[in-house]
């Protein structure tokens, strides 16, 4: 990246494809050993009570421009597919470790978003005269509680079960380093194990070596940026990190005429179960999978809901939800999958 000729460019033109080489020339974040940690005993314990486990990623990854990072590239992601589908695979029975971009939506908050619903719009003020020592209750509008009890009830279940353990990213450094630390903690669950990757993840990355340590100054022209590519991680994943485990990822494209085409490749490419593709504008309402029946053959199968349901308010009451029929086949296939082992 350059504002000038003066400044040196970042980002290298020796592209870093290597998932290998990525891991050994980035520093890995600060607190990546306690998250490890943590998560080993929630699997640990999940694994010996019976559950299995779904790794849920969620949310858009960062890029920072700068070191004591001031600009940053980002996506439009707001977690929506994670953390709602989170909610499902926890009602299925399913350990979750939702791994999720910092301030992206979370399970069962997600239905009180500041911008869509705002929480404080659900609560009714006491009467003046009641709340002068300031301890007379603050009471749910009545028109809402049909709507909040349920939420209510699931997310202090799953507080109670312990089977909700979170952890956030930021960049898209974190994101790989965390992806990895926590596919070989549930390596041991083999087969029961299940990994989500519906993260919008980035592609493209400034080098930590190549990022300016203060924020870049404005009034010297243009600014140029060039980035490195992000090594593809579903490789190593496949054949290293998690070699038994039940791997779904996501393709996000605009260009719907490329969704199956780039779905099959990456099953070709990676060898992975399953792969759900969504088009941009209409990943409310329709997905479909894509998986490999034996060389060259692939079966495609769509879910689809009526588009014209309202989705302006998320988990708006009533109101199905796609990841609902997403979550409900992948535990179907998951069980085949676990079944393949044993037979
Ligand atoms: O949050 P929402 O608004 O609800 O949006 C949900 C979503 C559209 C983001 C989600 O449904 C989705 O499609 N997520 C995947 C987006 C994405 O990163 O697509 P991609 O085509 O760039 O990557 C495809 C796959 O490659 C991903 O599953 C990813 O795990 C994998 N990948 C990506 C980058 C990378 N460096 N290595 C990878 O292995």
């Amino acid at each position: 990246m350059t504002s000038n000729q003066s400044r040196p460019p970042l980002g290298s033109p020796k592209l870093t494809f290597s998932a290998d080489a990525f891991f050994d020339t980035q520093e890995a974040p600060t607190g990546l050993e306690k998250k490890r940690r943590q998560a080993q005993q929630f699997v640990e314990r999940h694994s010996s009570e019976g559950r299995k486990v779904v790794l849920v990623t969620s949310g858009g990854t960062t890029v920072p421009l700068e070191q004591n990072v001031v600009r940053f590239l980002d996506n439009f992601s707001a977690g929506t597919r994670g953390a709602t589908s989170a909610e499902y695979f926890l009602a299925a029975g399913y350990a979750v470790i939702f791994m999720h971009r910092q301030h992206s939506l979370s399970p069962y908050t997600r239905h009180y978003s500041h911008t869509t619903n705002p929480f404080l719009d659900l609560l009714s003020e006491p009467a003046e005269e009641d709340s002068k020592d300031g301890s007379s209750p603050i009471t749910v509008l009545p028109q809402h509680s049909s709507a909040l009890k349920p939420v209510l009830h699931n997310y202090h279940s799953a507080r109670k079960a312990g089977t909700l353990l979170r952890l956030t990213f930021v960049t898209v450094t974190d994101y790989l380093f965390m992806l990895r630390e926590l596919s070989q903690v549930m390596q041991p669950l083999g087969k029961r194990g299940m990994y989500y990757l519906a993260a919008a993840v980035s592609d493209f990355y400034v080098p930590s070596q190549k990022t300016p340590e203060h924020k870049i100054q404005s009034g010297k022209g243009s600014l140029m940026i060039e980035m490195d590519q992000v090594p593809k991680v579903l490789k190593p994943m496949v054949q290293k990190w998690a070699p038994e485990g039940f791997i779904v990822s996501f393709k996000l494209e605009t260009d719907e005429d490329l969704l199956i085409p780039k779905a099959r490749n990456a099953l070709e490419r990676y060898g992975h179960q399953v792969v759900v593709g969504n088009e941009l504008n209409r990943r409310k309402y329709e997905v479909v999978f894509v998986e490999r029946i034996s060389d060259g053959n692939f079966k495609e199968s769509w879910i689809r809901l009526d588009p014209q349901q309202d989705n302006s308010v998320l988990g708006k009451a009533g109101e199905k939800e796609i990841e609902e029929d997403i979550v409900r086949n992948l535990e179907e296939r998951h069980e085949q999958w676990i079944k393949s082992a044993q037979s």
